[in-house]
């Protein structure tokens, strides 16, 4: 047995997760079919708490559900003590189903409805507002306990443009002058408890980045607090901790990330009278990305000018992240993984009517035959996430592998999905 990459390993050239034979899974379930592995979940979560905890006790981890939202991943990471992120109201129903208490839910929407908004109060959630003009909207409805809003700390960075949430051109947040006012209107209001957030990219490998970025937003926290009056009992410095995808980039070192944010909320805090407040982050692909393995079946081979295509059962449709940024998924073929390379520049595409439904490109892989099994690596995290049912698709299927047991997570969608909310008009039926 050889490991490869996390969660896989190698046996008489055949991938493994766990226990598990991936070709006896692709047999037994069908293919696309994203698999994942428990432990790896588990070790990533520990991990990371670990690193951050150790240094700075008082620490919340937010998981974004964003990321992956099968009920069985949250009700693995609630059991471990996971807090949660939730993105809209829907999340924060299937956050409490999974178990979260309304306490350890943070919700930050953006450009929130109405309705969304009275229904976070409902549920007791704790609320970060992306712009300060929410306020006033939010108050017709009641008064939250604890109230944030969201901080543009005027930078950002992410793999991708599209990944950047900080800085001159993004949606998100406010500055700090704008924070300054929606805080004092908070107070006027009589909310008396206070957090304060960001989150400025995703998929980040450069270590640096972050103590920087969160020494910025504590400064930034200071001159708030000193000019309104209020404390923050939760500064929150968001998620965007990278995984590699390509063979090249290395792991990030998430132990000196914890340690440094965590000296830093050991020593400004007190510098900048905010008091002792909970370090919270709320990371969504570093705890999931790496979980998973998405299966797909060799349906041809075609030469093209510049290329040869291979098609699978798995496209855009499945996993959109190459043909929304252009990102790369490390692919095997996983039942001759030690195969040497064949010449041809290979680009792996599934069956939908776009040409921009791409997987990989330019990938040099041993020879492709029909009935091939592969092996897209790193699709835990905006994976299941972001796939649809377009060009009437339905969607994948999910498993959960620990050791040898594997569990069906979420069945395949069937062509009845396609139809399920679907009305015709009586006048147009017969
Ligand atoms: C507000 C917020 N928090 C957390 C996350 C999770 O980010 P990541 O998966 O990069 O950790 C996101 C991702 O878009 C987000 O928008």
């Amino acid at each position: 047995m050889r490991s490869i990459e996390p969660p896989l390993t190698v046996r008489d050239k055949i991938v493994w997760v766990g226990g598990v034979n991936i070709l006896e899974l692709a047999q037994q379930f069908g293919t696309p079919l994203f698999v994942t592995d428990e432990n790896r979940l588990r070790d990533n979560y520990k991990r990371i708490v670990g690193a951050f905890a150790s240094t700075y006790r008082k620490f919340s981890l937010q998981y974004a559900l964003k990321a992956n939202n099968n009920l069985s991943i949250l009700r693995i990471l609630r059991s471990m003590d996971s807090g949660a992120d939730c993105s809209c109201i829907e999340e924060i129903i299937l956050a409490k189903k999974a178990g979260f208490p309304p306490n350890r839910i943070i919700y930050t929407g953006n450009f929130n409805s109405d309705l969304e908004l009275n229904m976070a109060l409902k549920e007791r959630v704790m609320i970060n507002l992306d712009d300060t003009a929410q306020l006033t909207r939010l108050m017709r409805f009641g008064r939250p306990k604890t109230l944030s809003f969201r901080i543009n700390p005027g930078v950002g960075k992410g793999k991708y443009a599209g990944l950047v949430f900080g800085g001159k051109r993004t949606k998100f947040g406010v500055d700090e002058k704008k924070a300054v006012e929606g805080y004092l209107s908070a107070k006027r209001f009589g909310i008396r408890h206070f957090g304060i957030h960001m989150m400025s990219g995703s998929a980040i490998l450069e270590k640096e980045y972050f103590p920087r970025v969160a020494e910025r937003l504590l400064k930034i926290a200071g001159r708030i607090a000193k000019k309104v009056g209020i404390e923050f009992e939760f500064i929150n410095i968001g998620g965007g901790f990278g995984i590699p995808y390509k063979p090249s980039e290395r792991v990030l070192d998430i132990q000196f990330i914890g340690k440094e944010v965590g000296e830093l909320f050991m020593k400004l805090p007190s510098k900048l009278s905010l008091g002792t407040p909970t370090l919270m982050i709320e990371p969504g692909r570093y705890i999931v990305g790496d979980t998973t393995v998405l299966l797909a079946k060799v349906h041809g081979k075609k030469k093209g000018a510049v290329t040869t295509y291979v098609g699978t059962d798995a496209g855009m449709n499945t996993l959109l992240r190459p043909a929304l940024y252009g990102a790369y998924h490390q692919v095997y073929v996983a039942n001759r993984i030690y195969h040497r390379p064949s010449p041809e520049n290979i680009t792996i595409c599934g069956q939908i009517c776009e040409n921009t439904d791409v997987i990989a490109e330019g990938r040099r892989l041993p020879s492709i035959k029909e009935g091939d099994i592969l092996a897209i690596l790193n699709a835990g995290a905006y994976g299941f996430a972001m796939s649809s049912q377009y060009n009437n698709r339905p969607r994948a299927a999910e498993v959960l592998v620990n050791g040898s047991t594997v569990d069906l997570i979420r069945e395949r969608e069937t062509v009845f999905d396609l139809t399920l909310h679907q009305k015709i008009p009586e006048r147009l039926k017969n």
